[in-house]
């Protein structure tokens, strides 16, 4: 007889439908995702009801998928673990119905959890790397946090965005230098072949914890039209200096003020390789262990979510399906 040793994790919060299946070590058994990049493009942007629509379509066939992997052997899920939020809610309603409807079916306890803490147990997938007590920047498309964790689960929220992420912020000013979407990627490899020649503001750098990046937004949108010949890679690496400034001030500040072996960079801005390569810089400086997630796993998918349902089985929490509003992270 095999042994339920697997979380089976569904992601729907956005624009991509991923379904994975992860052991409690973090090991990754399957992942399948199916990305709504060809549905939104022609917006500029994720358009929330056909986002829902996308879900409902490819859910029950990339569960089926993840399941062939294991011979449909239903037997091997210990639980399952889905996002309740934040996200869009018609497509968060897909994934949380999907979850509880298949937990019925198989008699499977039902967990819903915080896409923030699946972020955040990312770097532990395929094999543990954060040390704790760390610090825990995550810069995702929807959420700028700076946190202070003793464990996966005991963490102090230090600061938060007052405006805009980081990611929506490299979005719109990839948008408004034609990059396409998403625009994140485009913008970070523009700028790697850039001079960051242009002085942009640095938002609330000298004061403590908290973020804003609209008033540098709207600094690079006032650049482009007073010069509209101005050179897009030294703006993009003008703008990506900028941004690089302030969270490697807050980071180095909070370095300075809480206990940290490890420094833990999560959420899909993490893919970023400029920001990667400040990781690196400012781990050395401190002499303390950087802790990325691998590239495949700093964006949205279903394994960090099952990776971080384990949390939830090994504290016994009851199932909660109440959607979690944005910057929650603190809270289950
Ligand atoms: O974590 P994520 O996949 O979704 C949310 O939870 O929001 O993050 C998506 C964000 C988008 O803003 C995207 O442009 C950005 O991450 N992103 C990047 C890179 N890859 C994704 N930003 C900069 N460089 C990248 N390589
Ligand atoms: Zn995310």
């Amino acid at each position: 007889m095999s042994t339920a040793d697997l979380v089976l994790g569904i992601e729907t919060s956005c624009d991509d439908t991923s379904v994975a299946l992860v052991d409690r070590g973090g090991r990754v058994i399957a992942c399948e995702t199916v990305s709504q990049f060809d549905i939104h493009a022609e917006f500029g942007g994720v358009f929330p009801e056909l986002a829902s629509r996308a879900h409902l379509e490819a859910v029950l066939p990339t569960v089926s998928k993840v399941l062939k992997v294991v011979d449909g052997d239903i037997s091997r899920i210990r639980a399952i673990g889905v996002t309740r939020g934040p996200g869009l809610i018609g497509s968060l309603i897909v994934g949380v119905n999907t979850a509880q409807a298949l937990g019925l079916a198989w008699g499977k306890p039902v967990f819903g959890v915080n896409h923030l803490r699946g972020h955040l147990r990312s770097p532990d997938l395929e094999e543990k790397r954060i040390t704790y007590p760390a610090l825990l920047l995550l810069v995702s498309g929807g959420h700028t946090l700076l946190c202070h964790m003793l464990s996966a689960t005991e963490i102090t929220v230090l600061g938060t965005t007052r405006d805009d992420s980081v990611g929506e912020t490299y979005d719109k000013v990839a948008r408004m230098l034609d990059l396409g979407m998403p625009g994140g990627p485009a913008l970070d490899r523009l700028a790697a072949t850039g001079r960051a020649v242009h002085r942009f503001p640095r938002p609330m750098i000298r004061e403590g914890y908290e973020f804003s990046f609209s008033g540098l937004k709207s600094s690079v949108a006032r650049m482009l039209e007073k010069d509209p010949g101005v050179d897009r890679a030294d703006v993009a690496a003008s703008f990506v200096a900028a941004c690089l400034d302030v969270l490697g001030t807050k980071v180095r500040r909070a370095l300075g003020e809480h206990a940290a072996k490890s420094l833990v960079v999560v959420g899909g801005v993490a893919a970023s390789q400029q920001i990667r390569q400040l990781v690196e810089d400012i781990c050395t400086e401190a002499g303390i262990i950087p802790c990325l997630p691998p590239l495949r796993w700093a964006t949205d998918n279903a394994a960090m979510i099952a990776l971080a349902t384990w949390d939830y089985v090994d504290r016994g929490a009851e199932a909660d399906m109440r959607t979690v509003p944005s910057m929650a992270l603190a809270a289950w």
